[in-house]
């Protein structure tokens, strides 16, 4: 998924009349999944009346909604949880929150509370959405809450969303995943697939166009086993022609696919369908065909590049990004190799990189041959000098082209010139009007560079 980032939500500036209301500060870390999931904490408090701040120093309740896939990801969280014991040592009417993948590991909640005593509430994944029934008992009872559900439910609907953007929106089609690579928690975590029925998430998006929203991301873990689940079955090709028709929706993306289950019919129907933008997120994890068999992955490097091969002669211009891991245990230099030369042959657009990182609990933990810290740096820097190289090659194919960009607001370091996506997900920064902020505008690439081009609105 795009990706593994710290995610810093937008504030909402409007706080008149906000005098004497009780603030929440809410800090996320991990996916698309866990970033959806803090959307609907959000919609839940300022239901009840809560205002969202950016300051844990004004803050009445802070909630930390954490990862695991990695190890850094649990460090962060430590650090953090740790700093706020001043905070709470300050005001003892502060409420402190923990919930998400993180705590859905074995005896982790325990461990938490052992550690940071001064923590109030605890939740998992898949009991979120009793967030607001759990801080009214802390309240009432003054009783920290620790709630953690092993099994998943059935899929909720109905809850409050706050969305960070007013133009683009993440919707999530189905939950968990039931694939198993050996070095992966998330199935332990967000627990077996659940597909939304189509009516669902077919509503969710029309009323999202009917408030403006221009662009949705489609989300799950797997989203290509989507429907196997439901009565009557459907396919993701199908959710995809469906969700198609929606008048008034520009863009649809979605994330994220497993090359096993990338059908013919899913790559026709972004080729067919106007809305479905011309960009595939395919994780690989490695281009050795004897670690991909030890990641439990059921694809070889030759079927992978097959595949590729399949998407590119279907969808001209389409941009591919993946994710990949290096020092999974076993990795040998010739393995790892493997993996340069599938990256040099498919010239990605993008890739996010990862260092293998044990988890308890899933096999490769327990495998031997795990790899040196060094050796792990070294692969790395070299994939990712890999991986920029096509990058930078991709950029440059953009120069002189015209390109379709969902204006989404100011540049980040020049506010007189303004900034969007195309439709395979290049970022663009260009000069023209700002009242096509939300809008889609054509925009004219002069200049590639590493991460991003520069342009100029020509209509
Ligand atoms: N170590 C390193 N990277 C991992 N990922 C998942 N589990 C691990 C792990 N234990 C990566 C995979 C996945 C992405 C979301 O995170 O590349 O696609
Ligand atoms: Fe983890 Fe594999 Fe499932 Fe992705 S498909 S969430 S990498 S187990």
């Amino acid at each position: 998924m795009n990706n593994y980032k710290k995610i810093n939500f937008k504030i909402n500036k409007n706080i008149e009349g906000s005098e004497g209301k009780k603030h929440f500060y809410l800090e996320t870390w991990g996916c698309q999944m866990n970033e959806e999931d803090s959307e609907k904490l959000s919609g839940m408090l300022k239901k009840t009346g809560y205002i969202r701040t950016n300051n844990k120093h004004n803050a009445d309740l802070i909630i930390f909604n954490t990862c695991c896939v990695r190890e850094n990801a649990e460090l962060k969280v430590y650090g953090n949880l740790g700093a706020l014991k001043k905070l709470k040592e300050k005001n003892s009417e502060l409420i402190i929150a923990v919930c998400g993948c993180m705590m859905q590991q074995k005896d982790m909640a325990e461990s938490i509370i052992k550690k940071f005593p001064f923590v109030d509430i605890i939740f998992g994944t898949h009991n979120a959405y009793k967030f607001p029934e759990y801080l009214n008992r802390v309240k009432q009872e003054g009783k920290s809450v620790i709630e953690i559900q092993d099994k998943e439910e059935g899929i909720v609907e109905g809850i409050p969303v706050d969305r960070e953007s007013s133009i683009k929106a993440f919707v999530t089609i189905m939950y968990g995943c039931n694939n198993f690579c050996t070095y992966c928690i998330v199935p332990y975590v967000r627990g077996r697939e659940r597909s939304r029925k189509p009516e669902d998430i077919e509503k969710e998006i029309s009323d999202l166009v009917s408030k403006g929203y221009k662009e949705i991301t489609l989300l799950g873990q797997n989203v290509n086993s989507y429907g196997k689940d439901l009565e009557p079955k459907m396919t993701f090709a199908q959710l995809l022609r469906q969700i198609n028709t929606i008048e008034g929706l520009e863009r649809v993306r979605f994330m994220t696919s497993h090359p096993k289950d990338l059908t013919q019919d899913v790559i026709d129907a972004i080729a067919e369908c106007d809305k479905l933008c011309e960009y595939i997120h395919l994780p690989v994890q490695s281009g050795s065909s004897n670690i991909l068999k030890k990641m439990n992955r059921i694809y070889t490097k030759e079927q992978y590049l097959e595949l590729i091969e399949r998407i590119r002669k279907a969808i001209p211009n389409v941009a591919i990004s993946t994710d990949i891991i290096v020092g999974f245990p076993g990795e040998t230099e010739e393995d790892f190799e493997e993996t340069l030369d599938l990256a040099r042959k498919v010239q990605y657009d993008s890739a996010f990189t990862f260092i293998y990182s044990k988890r308890k609990g899933t096999p490769a933990d327990e495998m031997e041959d795990q790899i040196d810290d060094d050796v792990k740096h070294n692969r790395f820097n070299r994939l990712v000098e890999v991986i920029n190289a096509s990058s930078a090659i991709k950029n440059k194919e953009y120069e002189g082209r015209e390109v379709e960009v969902l204006v989404e607001g100011l540049s980040k370091n020049d506010d007189e010139k303004l900034m969007g996506r195309t439709r395979t997900g290049k970022l663009v920064n260009f000069t023209g009007e700002k009242d096509s902020i939300g809008n889609l505008v054509n925009v004219k690439i002069t200049k590639a560079n590493s991460f991003s081009l520069v342009g100029e609105q020509i209509g």
